[in-house]
Order: structure tokens, then C-alpha cells, then sequence
């Protein structure tokens, strides 16, 4: 395969630099399963990888370089990144008000529509003096840092994004663009909720892209759907792939797979070692976990409830199992962000009130970030709950299976992108029925320790079949396909 010079974008980088409280500066890896997808690609590529200045210790970084690409190491990767300082308002109308949350709700299917959301004029202004400007700045970025190169490739990532690739596309017609979207897509209608212009900037951003890749083939078929019903364009369904006024674009499924070598090392650490020993001291009978951001989409509240129902239609579990979550807390500036921790907590300390007795807290809530402790208790729970309403793909249904030493049962939600994969072997569950969430409870808990094992070996193997850099070569054979195309047509 040729080297094209290659641009990885994204608003989330793979280094985000902060002051320690001492005073220091400390540089710390991107969170989420993307930098790791990425690794692979990034080494043996040279990538440069373009992103937002998240922080104001980014932004120090930054300015003392020029505005210059800087040369990181992280967990033993090189990486070359390029952060981009936008305008602060412009950034906050961004992230806070576009991107998070109406994007993100929109794909999400959260908004609760006789309520919100409410386009007035302030998410008119932070439109175009927010997403618009912020996307403005990295297409420019990204236009200058690919001047003096021939064929260049760039790949873009997420919904923070969408507009950037027609910008990149107008300045530069001959680089190939390629789009992944980690979230799902979202059938027509709910797209109906933003004004017309604004959804056709996105729809024309995003087909600015010779290639559109997302983690299913359905959330695939929701964007055709969209290209054909809210744009009128020429889409064919068999091929995938639409006709616009700006050429043809494809879109792929591409489901992205965990790093299991990298979790079984990481399991094996002595701090992992030490949270275990812990965790073994104080376990009751049955280990419930759950792992995510404190998302609206990851449907935390109707979790605790289903749990609520399970412990009020079988007291005998009384004292003998906990229900441990682990909840990283996210995108606090976001009000229903903010509003949906405190519902948590609220609605944790009724129901440890309502069951709970004097040495027994059925639910454990642990509001912080701490992979390492998240580890330890992937290991030794018995039931991996993820009722998320909508969700991309949910890396953590893929996480916890491959390291778990108990058979544990994944109850996982028809809603999530690994549903596709892992639902032969996971217990299935319809992310509203509450009901249905307590009886899994009760069957993973009271399962066959054979179709326990078998169940658990079953995940692990499909989880084992594919690795990160599946993802990536796929990705790379498709935009080979249309390079190769395009040669010809030359
Ligand atoms: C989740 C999504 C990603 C997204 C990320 C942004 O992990 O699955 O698609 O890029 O959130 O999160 P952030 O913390 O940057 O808002």
C-alpha cells in the first residue's frame, strides 16, 4: 500500500496537557478507545494528528511553539500532534451548546421534543459564531499543513466535525477525505429538529468526504436514508454509496474492535493486583458493575430502577449482592449533563434507603475516572450491565468479557453498535423495559454455571477475532479502492 502524507482530526487529541496542582505541567493520554484504534496507525504512518486545544495549558503548549506541530510520547507511541486554539466563546458554542448536546441528542434520540430543544437565536449565533468558526479554524489548519503535499490523505472523526470536510474539499479538491462517525446516525426525522440550513451545511460538509465510515451497517442506511429523504439525492442502497452535486461519496461499516493484548497487560499490573485484593476482601455473593461516562445516552437512571425492581421481586438477595457503578463524570458545562449526575445521586440514596440495612449498600457509586480500579472490578463481576439507549459501538460490552475470570453474563441493550456482534451470547435487553432489565438480573445471577461458561467463552472469542487494526486496514483497502478510481479516471 502507497504512503500518502497522512492528517489524522479530531476536537479530542491524543495529548491534552494541565497544570498539576503544584504548579507543574503534566501531559496526559486522550481518554476514550479512539487513541488507542489509532495508535497502530499513527506509528507506522508518521501521521500528524490535528486537533482542538482542550485546555488552557493547550493553548500555553501552543503559543510557545508557533502554532507548530510538537512531538509527544504516550504509552510508547510517538505521536505528532497539532493543536488548534479557536477563539474561547466560539469554542464554548461549540462544544457546549452544538456538539454537545443537540448533535449528540439528536443521534442519541434524547431530546424529550414537547420540552426541548429550542432553537432561538442564541443556538442560531452559537452555530455560526461557534460550530462553524471552530470547524473553520481546523479546516484551515489542516489546508495549510497539506500545502506543499501531493496527494494528501485525511481522515476526520466524529460529529464535532461535520462542516470541516467541505472547507478542506473547496481549498483543496484533489485530497481524499475520509470521515468516521463514532456515534449512531440518526433516522430522518430526527434531523428535522434543526433548521434547514444548518442541516443541509451538515449533510453537504459530511458528503464533502469521498468515503463515510460508522461502526454499523444500519446506522450506514440511516444516513442514506437521510441523503435521499431530507436531500434529494441519488442514493443506491446495494452499493452504498450516494451522488450529490459534488461528485460520490461511499459509506462503509467498520466496527471497531478493543486492544485485548493491551487490557490483558494492563490487567496484570500490581495496581490492578492491589484493587483486586480489595475487591475479593469486601465482595458479597454476586458482583454487579457497570462502566461509563455519566451520559444521558448510557441510561444509568432506568438501571438503578430495573435493579430497584430486582431486589423488591427477590428479597431473597438481600445482602448478597452489590451493584457497583462506576461513573466518569463528563461534559459538566452541558446544564443536562450536570442535572442527569444529580438524578443519579438522588435516585442511588433512595433506593440504598429503600433495601439497604445497616451493614449492606446495594448500590456503590464511584464518581470518578479510574481505569485501573474499573479493571479490577471487570474482572471479578458476575453481570456487566449496558442498557444504553443508543449508543456508537460501547467499547466497555467488549472490555470487560475478555479479562473477566468468573464466566460473567453481559446483559447488553439491542441498541448498541456491539449488539450486532456480540448478541449471540450476550442476554439482550430493550433499553426501556425495566422490567425485562430486572428478570436478566435474575437469570444472570441464577445461571447454569455451563451456560455461564459457555456464554463467556463465546464473547471472548468473537472480542478475539477481530483487533484495532482490522478497523484500520479495512478503512485503508476502501480508500486504496477509491484512490485507484480516481487514477484511472485521470
Ligand atoms: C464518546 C463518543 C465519541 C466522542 C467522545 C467525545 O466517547 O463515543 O465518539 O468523540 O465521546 O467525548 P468528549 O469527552 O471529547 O466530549
Amino acid at each position: 500500500m502507497s504512503q500518502q502524507p497522512l492528517i489524522i482530526v479530531s476536537n479530542r487529541g491524543p495529548a491534552q496537557f494541565d497544570r498539576s496542582p503544584g504548579g507543574s505541567r503534566e501531559l496526559s493520554r486522550g481518554g476514550g478507545g479512539l487513541v488507542t484504534a489509532l495508535s497502530g496507525l499513527v506509528a507506522d504512518r508518521h501521521a500528524l494528528w490535528i486537533a482542538s486545544a482542550m485546555t488552557s495549558e493547550d493553548v500555553a503548549v501552543t503559543e510557545e511553539n508557533d502554532h507548530r506541530p510538537i512531538d509527544v510520547e504516550l504509552s510508547g507511541v510517538a505521536y505528532r500532534v497539532l493543536m488548534v486554539e479557536s477563539d474561547q466563546e466560539a469554542y464554548d458554542a461549540f462544544y457546549n451548546v452544538i456538539a454537545n448536546p443537540i448533535l449528540w441528542f439528536i443521534q442519541h434520540y434524547l431530546w424529550d421534543l414537547s420540552n426541548a430543544p429550542d432553537i432561538r437565536k442564541e443556538e442560531i449565533a452559537a452555530w455560526y459564531d461557534g460550530y462553524e468558526v471552530v470547524n473553520g479554524d481546523i479546516a484551515d489548519c489542516v489546508i495549510s499543513q497539506i500545502e506543499d503535499r501531493d496527494d494528501p490523505l485525511v481522515m476526520l472523526h466524529d460529529y464535532h466535525l461535520y462542516t470541516a470536510p467541505a472547507k478542506i474539499r473547496a481549498a483543496r479538491p484533489d485530497v481524499l477525505l475520509h470521515h468516521f462517525v463514532h456515534i449512531p446516525w440518526a433516522q430522518p426525522d430526527a434531523w428535522r429538529i434543526l433548521p434547514t440550513p444548518i442541516r443541509e451545511a451538515i449533510f453537504n460538509g459530511l458528503l464533502a468526504n469521498d468515503i463515510i465510515g460508522f461502526h454499523t451497517h444500519s446506522y450506514g442506511v440511516n444516513f442514506l436514508s437521510c441523503c435521499a429523504r431530507l436531500m434529494g439525492y441519488d442514493v443506491d442502497f446495494e452499493n452504498l454509496t450516494v451522488s450529490h452535486p459534488g461528485g460520490r461519496t461511499m459509506v462503509r461499516a467498520y466496527p471497531l474492535s478493543i486492544d485485548a493484548g493491551r487490557l490483558e497487560r494492563a490487567a496484570a499490573s500490581d495496581r490492578v493486583a492491589d484493587f483486586e485484593k480489595e475487591i475479593l476482601a469486601r465482595r458479597r455473593e454476586h458482583l454487579i458493575l457497570r462502566v461509563d461516562r455519566a451520559d444521558l445516552s448510557k441510561n444509568v437512571l432506568r438501571g438503578f430502577t430495573a435493579f430497584d425492581t430486582f431486589l423488591s421481586d427477590h428479597p431473597e438477595f438481600r445482602e448478597k449482592v452489590t451493584f457497583v457503578a462506576h461513573l466518569q463524570p463528563s461534559r459538566q458545562d452541558v446544564p443536562e449533563y450536570a442535572e442527569y449526575l444529580e438524578r443519579i445521586e438522588a435516585l442511588v440514596a433512595v433506593v440504598n434507603h429503600r433495601h439497604g440495612t445497616t451493614d449492606w449498600m446495594p448500590i456503590d457509586l464511584r464518581v470518578y475516572d479510574d481505569f485501573d480500579e474499573a479493571v479490577a472490578r471487570y474482572k471479578h463481576c458476575d453481570l456487566l450491565m449496558v442498557n444504553a439507549i443508543f449508543d456508537g459501538m460501547n467499547l466497555v460490552a467488549k472490555e470487560a468479557p475478555v479479562i473477566n475470570v468468573r464466566d460473567g453474563v453481559l446483559m447488553l441493550s439491542e441498541n448498541t453498535g456491539s449488539h450486532e456482534e456480540l448478541k449471540e451470547f450476550a442476554l439482550s435487553v430493550n433499553p426501556f423495559d425495566i422490567q425485562e432489565q430486572a428478570d436478566v438480573i435474575y437469570q444472570a445471577l441464577t445461571m447454569a454455571p455451563d451456560e455461564r461458561r459457555n456464554r463467556a467463552d463465546g464473547l471472548k472469542a468473537i472480542i478475539h477475532s477481530r483487533t484495532p487494526a482490522d478497523w484500520i486496514e479495512e478503512q485503508l483497502a476502501d480508500i486504496e479502492l477509491v484512490r485507484s478510481q480516481r487514477t484511472l479516471v485521470r
